[in-house]
């Protein structure tokens, strides 16, 4: 079954829609089509499979599918999915109806900066077929086209980032039930579809919140959820027929106890309920907003007979857990998952709350170890890697996808999302797949990015180490760096599946060469001395150990021990100071409290990852309003940081085919116990240790037929059992930090993180 070669159909729900000027905040009300239809006798299984030129809620008899915000943000003009469900449970015997309700979605409406009709004009479209299997055989197909109805009902507006009108006054649900009668021809379109994965996780509305009330009377009431989400209310409201109830959402409030919202710059995240005069039950259907706190207020008093938050994201199995006996750093853990979540919504976002939402690729190749140590990503970044390739032009890979349109390609430190997100899904998963599937997008990437090297070195990068301290690491070392990095991952990756390309392994010796003489001074200093430009050479094997300790150590001196690290410097940094013996100030940036820091965030409130280190400061309150998420997941790739180097949990082979258990114990012991596990695609991989008594007894528990390797480090093992599948170790501490500094200045090429 397929939707390839069925019928479009379409109506305008508004013939006088002006859609001469895209920079208007709603568009015309929604689209309802439905068709009935009679079943005679019994059925075994029916299946409805849908896709729409907008988003749609599909119904079945006045029931819906359950599907949120499909077919997702894609490239309309390039790849629309199409969706299953099993809708047997749903038919009746006799007379039945099905259909849906479409809105403007990515599809006509506003998206980011670039506001509406971004990828097509009215009509919306609908295209589906309706299978149904009797228990005798036969199958019957019903299929959208000109014998469709249509009709207008209650959703009035809708937007995605603005938010929803409902008028209870008039039908919804009741338009997909067999006895609704008013209706109206219907046009055909055409369009190409591609069908999703049956076992893709699709948006959904997941995790409830009840709401703490901070002020009520019978015309307004404010509440917080405790949680900063991306997500909609639902509500059940009762007042007089026609009264107009409005729902704002903020993730903040200010010192006067008021909705912050100006970070949401033209987003409105505002739903508009008009009453039935009996109970309304209003959960909105085609948008989302970034919140915490709620405001509902209404022009005639309402009674309030249910209140919740529902949090919006695809629905991914997790994967990992972990504790630790630092309040903070679980409390680090749990706002980098929240933001995960609230940024997994169709495609990953930045943010889910101002008008971008856009899946900027340093933000997604920076999280996606995080990310995929949280929960099962294989299929959602399979998925958005197709989005990242038909955002790939000749010149290069955009700086984020899908493409609508603004900012550039070709830009260091995200185009090379298009090796990196494939090489860590590989190495996470182990499924060549991802590679063979990505080729082609890699390949371009890589002429694009030898093409703008003069002589192994590059320079375009748009934003360099996005959002540091007043420390910009200079763009050409930011770039050779990424250049060389992502020609080592290419390389990598084609060699796995076989291939290789002669002109990428010359570039990449060049770069390297490159990068030293231009780079890296005598005493191996990198030019621009910042922490990032350390950070990064480093790690992307460009400067050695002792090179990076050496001037790590004095960096974190010079600065009185306070990172200068933005979003790229940022994910690698703990990770390096562990790796060259500066193990001490890894775990006092982790632990610490005071501006810049993660824990600062947290003193000041945070339930999710900001997106700058001073969203929010006690000196100048709220950050800079024009560029201001509470919810950016960046920041939280400290996660990954947490399971490899906390924990210890690495592969050490693509898809844990073989295991490396390396942990990096705080050498202060200010940390003294983690507990934690991550369900590989081998099996479960445990681990759990405490510090008493000046020895950690560290205990792991792996799959049985795959090989373990243990690395403690400088930790010297006092003793160690195994028994099956079990591990025991005694292990001496502390004894690593700045003892180890400088003893070894090996330049290792390595490609693995
Ligand atoms: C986004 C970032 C992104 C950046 C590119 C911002 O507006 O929110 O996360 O990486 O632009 O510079």
């Amino acid at each position: 079954m397929s939707l390839q070669n069925i019928k479009w159909i379409g109506f305008r729900t508004d013939p006088t829609y002006d859609e001469s000027n895209p920079d208007q905040p709603y568009g015309a009300p929604a689209m309802y089509v439905y068709k009935k239809f009679k079943v005679k006798k019994s059925i075994a299984r029916a299946t409805l499979e849908c896709s729409a030129l907008g988003v749609y809620a599909a119904y079945v008899n006045g029931n819906p599918t359950e599907s949120f915000l499909e077919p997702g943000f894609t490239d309309y003009s390039k790849r629309i999915y199409s969706r299953k469900y099993d809708v047997t449970a749903l038919i009746v015997g006799g007379c039945n109806s099905f259909g849906a309700c479409v809105g403007d979605g990515w599809y006509t409406g506003n998206v980011a900066m670039v506001r509406r009709q971004r990828f097509g004009k009215y009509p919306l479209g609908f295209c589906a077929r309706l299978e149904i299997k009797y228990r005798d055989g036969e199958v019957e197909t019903i299929d959208t086209d000109a014998g469709w109805s249509g009709t207008l009902g209650a959703v009035r507006e809708n937007d995605i980032l603005n938010g929803e009108t409902h008028d209870f006054r008039l039908p919804h649900s009741e338009v997909f039930t067999a006895d609704y009668s008013d209706g109206c021809a219907v046009e055909e379109r055409t369009a190409d579809i591609v069908p999703q994965e049956s076992d893709f996780e699709g948006v959904r509305l997941c995790e409830s919140f009840k709401p703490i009330y901070l002020r009520r009377n019978e015309m307004y009431a404010l509440v917080d959820f405790g949680q900063n989400m991306a997500g909609v209310l639902h509500t059940v409201v009762r007042g007089e027929r026609g009264t107009r109830v409005t729902l704002r959402h903020a993730e903040t409030i200010d010192k006067e106890g008021a909705l912050y919202t100006e970070n949401f710059r033209s987003a409105r995240n505002t739903d508009t309920l008009i009453l039935s005069g009996g109970e309304d039950d209003f959960t909105p259907l085609f948008c989302y907003h970034g919140f915490r706190y709620a405001e509902l207020s209404a022009d005639a008093p309402v009674e309030i007979l249910f209140l919740e938050a529902r949090a919006v994201h695809n629905e991914l199995a997790d994967t990992g857990k972990f504790d630790c006996s630092s309040q903070l750093i679980d409390t680090i853990y749990r706002n980098a998952k929240w933001s995960m979540k609230s940024n997994f919504v169709s495609v990953p976002t930045d943010c889910p709350q101002r008008d971008e939402r856009l899946g900027w690729l340093a933000d997604v190749h920076l999280f996606a170890g995080t990310a995929m140590y949280f929960a099962d990503c294989d299929k959602f970044y399979r998925r958005f890697m197709r989005d990242i390739s038909d955002a790939t032009t000749d010149d290069g890979v955009a700086d984020y996808a899908p493409y609508v349109g603004i900012f550039g390609h070709n830009n260091g430190g995200w185009a090379d999302c298009a090796v990196i997100l494939p090489y860590l899904h590989y190495r996470r998963y182990g499924d060549k797949r991802i590679i063979r599937e990505n080729v082609e997008v890699m390949r371009k990437h890589i002429r694009a990015s030898i093409r703008t090297a003069a002589g192994g070195v590059r320079k375009e990068s748009a934003y360099g180490d996005w959002l540091n301290i007043g420390a910009d690491t200079p763009k050409e070392v930011f770039c050779t760096a990424y250049h060389y990095y992502g020609l080592g991952l290419y390389l990598y990756l084609l060699d796995q599946i076989g291939e290789t390309d002669f002109q990428a392994t010359q570039e990449r010796e060049k770069t390297y060469h490159a990068f030293r003489a231009n780079f890296v001074s005598k005493d191996g200093a990198v030019y621009g001395d910042t922490q990032t430009g350390y950070v990064l050479a480093y790690t992307f094997g460009l400067i050695g150990e002792a090179e990076a300790a050496k001037h790590l150590r004095r960096k974190f001196t010079e600065s009185d021990m306070k990172l200068t690290t933005g979003f790229n410097g940022g994910k690698y940094l703990l990770p390096t100071l562990c790796d060259t013996g500066l193990g001490d100030i890894a775990y006092s940036l982790i632990l610490g409290e005071s501006y810049p820091g993660w824990g600062y965030s947290i003193r000041n409130g945070a339930t999710t990852m900001w997106e700058r280190w001073n969203s929010y400061t006690l000196e100048d309150g709220f950050g800079d309003a024009s560029m201001n998420s509470f919810n950016h997941y960046v920041f939280g790739s400290c996660v990954e940081w947490m399971y490899r180097y906390m924990l210890g949990i690495r592969e050490d082979a693509p898809g844990f085919s073989r295991i490396l258990i390396a942990p990096r114990f705080d050498p202060a012991a200010r940390v003294t116990s983690a507990n934690g596990e991550f369900e590989s695609r081998r099996g479960k991989i445990r681990v759990q240790w405490t510090y008493s008594g000046g020895e950690y007894v560290f205990e792991a528990r792996c799959p049985r037929e795959v090989p373990v390797r243990f690395d403690f480090g400088d930790n010297a093992v006092r003793k160690s059992w195994q028994s099956g599948d079990e591990y025991r170790f005694r292990i001496d501490a502390p004894s690593f930090g700045a003892g180890a500094i400088g003893q070894t200045n090996k330049v290792v090429k390595r490609i693995v993180v």
